[in-house]
């Protein structure tokens, strides 16, 4: 009811908006019009008058002379009374050559003598207003056998001429104003069709399908350029006030819970990873609590604990079964529970296919450029849609209403994003994708490739680290499916539906964590030190992984091997801790790369050692984000030397711990890491001398230009942290439900 009474009063407005106009300049018109007619029928009957009097003068000059010669009154008089029975000739009469009045009729007017009148009526000396009304006055000489004798003056009624002049102007205003109600018709009919056409167009564009769908049929694809050129606008407009929103706003758990409150009040969130925030074993003592090496649960822990929604993970640890409730929940944090984490069980043989094989063996070597070939078996592929299917399922039935807000996270769901938004077409899909998206050609060797994007695609925003990825992304569909790719815009539209691919480069939490209860620097080095048997003139290197052939683990040993080499006042007095999470350890692959890099170590500290000097240390074993902060603070350079990393959260960790404003970093330009920590001293770690210079460079390097980098470098990172992160993707997902209501409103009122 509400939207026809706006409907209603929209269309009123319209038709005043053009109506009025019309009608003034309408009515202008008709009043300019009118006096000219007026005028130029004077003219045109003034005209006619000289002639016809011209023509009654020659016509009866001759009978006239006759009867003047015979001097015959009578029969003058009769003569001019039977001329003036033509009923516009009001009068005659006939003057001599002195200009006398000799004979006239007895309508001749007293104010009418034998010449024109001096003053001029309407510009014309013919004119005279009598009481009678207008009369034309002409005066023609009249001659016999070529002799001038006098004069004949006529005199003709005018009145008919006023009666035509009233009836052409009431015409003329009886047209103007059919013409005046045709145009207002034919105007308020083409407004409100194009206004129809228009808001048909955007709910489409809203729908997602553009306004070309409905023109396409019909080839008009002229059309196509403008609907890109509207997208591309709307883009830009998004993207100012996201800019604008990213430098005014200073983003912190209370900035985001307030954002969540403000524009998605109410709103269920639901977050989906395979990877679980705390995992519980059993251990000697009991039950113990661990938190996984992953970035991404480094990044999406904190924003949940923002917005206290449910996450739903794999529960992998040994005793996560025996603390659930009967719906598989457990509350977590464990000392402040915040948000509810909802457990999937996998049997091994599930684990096997869908996480081990289709993901990391297949997708994870894809996705990274690190000359890792990847295995594709369908049987793995079977199960990675069956888990899929089983997250689906957890998420439809975690979801409290028909529309609620799902995070899903990484290279483990490619297919449930789809999968969603058939049960739930209403959700809004928030898919991010933790790792590189490689070329069209790479990613083309998946046998899956087709399904694993039309799985993708179900996203409202699909989001990935770097505007490269995005656009690898978008080139990939381009290549592989049948939808319409808007590079402009960053917008794929399929089947109805429309996809945002956008950047968003994901970072830590800021303030760091412990940073109140860690020791200060100083204890933290003694701390490694005593722990490792470091000596105090040792300088200490730090790297920091999962024990993944991604991280460029072997080539920085190389690296430190080859410093060791070019500058051996280092050996000694220069020491590399590798700390090394476990990870996918059951694949062949990491076996292999396990032993790789123990025997490389095990090769640089043959080389180098000496007692008490050990230069290389590996602890391959997992350690807890507080100890590792720890060793982020005791050292003086750390390494981040990926092969290819989506983001590399630990490059910006360290950044994080190190509140002393000194350390150095070195970073691999094949991390997103690198196109943000631009004062790090960026590497190819491909190329062992550059990185072991850059190394050498990084020992080296006075206090005051580690200050100046590493303080450049954090307020970058206390800028841009986790909570900016997922404010701006929230951000988007509410631009995106608050246009979608829109368009369902428009459409079922249209
Ligand atoms: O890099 C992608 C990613 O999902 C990270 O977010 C995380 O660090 C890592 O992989 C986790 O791997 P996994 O869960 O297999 O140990």
């Amino acid at each position: 009811m509400g939207f026809q009474k706006i409907k209603s009063s929209r269309s009123l407005r319209l038709t005043l908006r053009f109506v009025i106009p019309l009608i003034v300049v309408m009515t202008l018109l008709a009043f300019l019009v009118v006096p000219l007619v007026d005028k130029l029928t004077l003219r045109w009957s003034v005209r006619d008058l000289d002639m016809r009097s011209k023509l009654i003068t020659s016509t009866f000059q001759e009978p006239l002379g006759d009867l003047l010669v015979q001097g015959s009154s009578k029969k003058i008089n009769s003569l001019i009374a039977r001329l003036t029975q033509d009923e516009r000739l009001y009068a005659l009469g006939y003057c001599d050559g002195q200009g006398k009045l000799l004979y006239h009729t007895s309508t001749f007017p007293k104010d009418v003598g034998c010449s024109l009148p001096n003053s001029p009526l309407h510009e014309s000396p013919a004119l005279v207003r009598l009481p009678q009304g207008l009369v034309h006055v002409a005066v023609n000489p009249v001659s016999i056998d070529g002799v001038p004798t006098g004069s004949l003056v006529l005199v003709h009624d005018m009145s008919y001429v006023e009666r035509r002049s009233s009836e052409t102007r009431k015409y003329i205003l009886i047209l103007f104003a059919i013409l005046c109600l045709v145009t207002s018709l034919i105007t308020v009919l083409v407004a409100h069709l194009s206004w129809r056409g228009w808001m048909t167009g955007v709910r489409a564009l809203l729908r997602g399908e553009g306004l070309i769908k409905p023109f396409a049929k019909s080839s008009n694809s002229e059309l196509q350029p403008l609907v890109g050129d509207l997208r591309a606008l709307l883009r830009t407009i998004d993207s100012e006030r996201r800019i604008a929103d990213d430098v005014t706003s200073s983003w912190n758990p209370d900035a985001l819970r307030d954002l969540l409150y403000k524009q998605l009040a109410g709103e269920q969130i639901l977050v989906v990873s395979n990877r679980e925030p705390y995992i519980h074993m059993k251990g000697k003592d009991g039950i113990e609590i661990h938190r996984p090496a992953s970035g991404l649960v480094t990044a999406v822990e904190p924003v949940m604990r923002a917005c206290s929604g449910i996450w739903i993970a794999h529960g992998g640890g040994t005793a996560d079964y025996d603390v659930v409730d009967k719906k598989d929940h457990v509350r977590v944090p464990p000392e402040h529970p915040d948000y509810t984490l909802r457990r999937i069980w996998l049997s091994q043989e599930e684990e096997k296919g869908y996480y081990y094989g289709f993901a990391n063996e297949g997708l994870w070597p894809l996705c990274h450029i690190a000359h890792v070939r990847p295995i594709f078996r369908t049987s793995d592929w079977q199960q990675y849609v069956a888990i899929n299917q089983r997250f689906a399922d957890a998420v439809i039935r975690e979801a409290e209403r028909d529309d609620p807000v799902v995070l899903v996270q990484d290279y483990h769901f490619a297919l449930l994003p789809e999968m969603l938004r058939k049960a739930m077409p209403k959700a809004t899909i928030i898919t991010f994708w933790h790792i590189p998206w490689p070329n069209p050609e790479s990613f083309g060797i998946c046998p899956w490739r087709e399904e694993l994007l039309q799985g993708m695609l179900g996203s409202t925003i699909l989001g990935f680290h770097t505007p490269f990825h995005c656009k690898n992304f978008l080139e990939t569909v381009d290549r592989y499916l049948e939808t319409r790719v808007e590079h402009a815009s960053s917008t794929i539209s399929h089947g109805g539906n429309l996809t945002l691919v956008e950047a968003y480069p994901i970072s830590i939490q800021w303030p760091p964590p412990w940073q109140e209860s860690q020791p200060c620097i100083a204890d933290c080095r003694a701390y490694v030190r005593s722990t490792l048997n470091i000596q105090d003139h040792c300088l200490i290197g730090l790297g920091v992984d999962r024990l993944d052939y991604t991280k460029g683990i072997l080539e920085r040993l190389r690296a430190v091997e080859c410093l060791l080499e070019n500058h051996p006042d280092m050996i000694g007095r220069f020491c590399f801790v590798q700390i090394a999470a476990p990870s996918r350890s059951v694949l062949e692959e990491y076996q292999a790369f396990d032993a790789r890099v123990r025997a490389l170590a095990s090769q640089i500290n043959l080389r180098f050692a000496s007692p008490g000097y050990l230069p290389v240390q590996l602890k391959i074993e997992h350690h807890e984000p507080e100890e590792v902060n720890r060793y982020y603070r005791a050292a003086d350079v750390c390494m981040v030397t990926s092969l290819h990393d989506g983001m590399n959260l630990v490059a910006k960790e360290y950044v994080a711990a190190r509140d002393d404003e000194e350390g150095v970093l070195v970073l691999s330009r094949f991390t997103g890491a690198a196109h943000e920590l631009y004062e790090a001293l960026i590497v190819n770690p491909y190329h062992i001398e550059q990185t072991a210079d850059a190394l050498y460079q990084a020992l080296t390097m006075p206090a005051f230009e580690q200050q100046a980098r590493m303080r450049s470098m954090r307020s970058m990172v206390r800028d841009f942290n986790v909570y900016r992160w997922a404010a701006r993707m929230l951000l988007d997902a509410a631009r995106i439900r608050q246009r979608g209501k829109l368009a369902n409103r428009i459409g079922m009122q249209l």
